[in-house]
């Protein structure tokens, strides 16, 4: 009979878009037609943000992006001043990010899996990737720790993804070299998630709250809306990449509307592209173009384009191409993270 180790051998590598310079394949593809020629343009608008000085950028992240091989691109973003602030789910960020940086793995697996079996032995299937359940309830049980050794009082997401990088740093550090969350506490970037407590996150709340029944730590959601606002009032300009839909992308898009309410004349996001499957054809908001979101009054539509691809096909060749394009080489960090812990923020 198969045991637990049989299933989880073979760990999900991270691409490292260092070492594929795809500049001129994506070149090329700017050369065909249909979803070559639309990547080739999102490619260079990435770019641009990214040239452009007085540009803010904005990351923003759904799906289930890091435990599919996705982690390091997304470290590397961070790490080369080549994202500003990240709007993520609490999946990616606590479940996955973090989940690694306690020391765990995603293992290959197969969509043609006997599930029944998998949940006898303790396995969680996200498409073809395995992932140990006991493992996720210690990442569960880590977050009620930190959460435990908080003051209580209700906390903006970005406060507490910042407490959890404090956590890795005070205990030994990340047992990988690439946490998103590590690398973001130690560059300044701040890390909203507006929905905090749907992934594991929520679990460690629970644990925690039930705990401590009187006096607990909680989440000031409004706050996070009003951070993130606050932020665009600060850059004006901004791009925004976007990966997946879902809560992140709305929040993000929403931070123009916010920005205007509060002071007039808010610009919308200067650059804008999103990488997704989803089909226009349901009228939902992970489906909606970002020309829809222009009615609106929150993308400008002079530099925005869709991709319509899976994101592990098409984020390594978007990000791939700026990252060797090399314009990140001249850009300062913006660092908004101090703009909420009353530090100098570059302009
Ligand atoms: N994904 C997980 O495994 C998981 C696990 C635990 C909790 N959650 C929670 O569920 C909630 C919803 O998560 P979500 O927003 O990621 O939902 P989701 O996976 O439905 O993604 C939202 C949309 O993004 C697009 N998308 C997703 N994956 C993509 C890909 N690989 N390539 C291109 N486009 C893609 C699709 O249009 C999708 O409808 C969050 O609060 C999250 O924390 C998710």
């Amino acid at each position: 009979m198969a045991t637990k180790k049989d299933f989880l051998k073979e760990v999900i590598q991270h691409i490292d878009i260092k070492k594929h310079d795809v500049v001129p394949l994506v070149d090329s593809m700017g050369e065909m037609a249909f979803s070559a020629r639309d990547l080739n343009r999102a490619a260079g608008i990435y770019d641009k943000m990214i040239k452009d000085k007085e540009c803010g950028i904005i990351l923003t992240l759904a799906g289930s992006l890091f435990s599919a091989g996705l982690k390091k691109l997304v470290f590397d973003l961070v790490n080369n001043n080549m994202v500003d602030a990240i709007v993520s789910t609490g999946a990616l960020m606590i479940d996955q990010d973090f989940f690694e940086a306690l020391g765990y793995k995603h293992y290959k697996g197969t969509p043609f899996s006997d599930d029944n079996f998998l949940r006898e032995l303790h396995i969680d299937r996200i498409y073809d990737t395995y992932i140990d359940e006991d493992e996720l309830r210690v990442c569960d049980e880590t977050c009620a720790k930190i959460f435990n050794s908080l003051e209580p009082h209700p906390y903006s997401s970005r406060e507490l993804l910042w407490e959890f990088g404090k956590y890795l740093e005070n205990n030994g550090g990340p047992k990988v070299d690439d946490s998103v969350i590590y690398a973001a506490y130690k560059k300044n970037v701040p890390i909203f998630v507006p929905a905090f407590s749907d992934c594991s996150a929520g679990f460690g709340f629970i644990i925690h709250q039930t705990q401590n029944p009187d006096k607990h730590v909680s989440i000031d959601s409004a706050k996070d809306f009003l951070e993130l606002t606050q932020i665009k009032l600060k850059s004006r300009e901004t791009g925004i990449f976007m990966i997946g839909g879902g809560v992140p992308k709305n929040f993000t898009q929403d931070i123009v509307v916010a920005a205007d309410i509060l002071e007039e004349d808010a610009p919308m996001h200067k650059y804008a592209v999103q990488i997704t499957v989803a089909d226009v054809r349901d009228g939902a908001l992970s489906s909606s173009t970002l020309k829809e979101a222009s009615s609106w009054g929150k993308v400008e539509t002079t530099f925005e384009q869709m991709v319509y691809s899976e994101a592990t096909v098409a984020m390594p060749l978007v990000a791939g191409y700026a990252y060797h394009k090399g314009s990140w080489k001249d850009r300062k960090p913006r660092e908004f993270q101090k703009l909420f812990t009353k530090e100098t923020v570059a302009s």
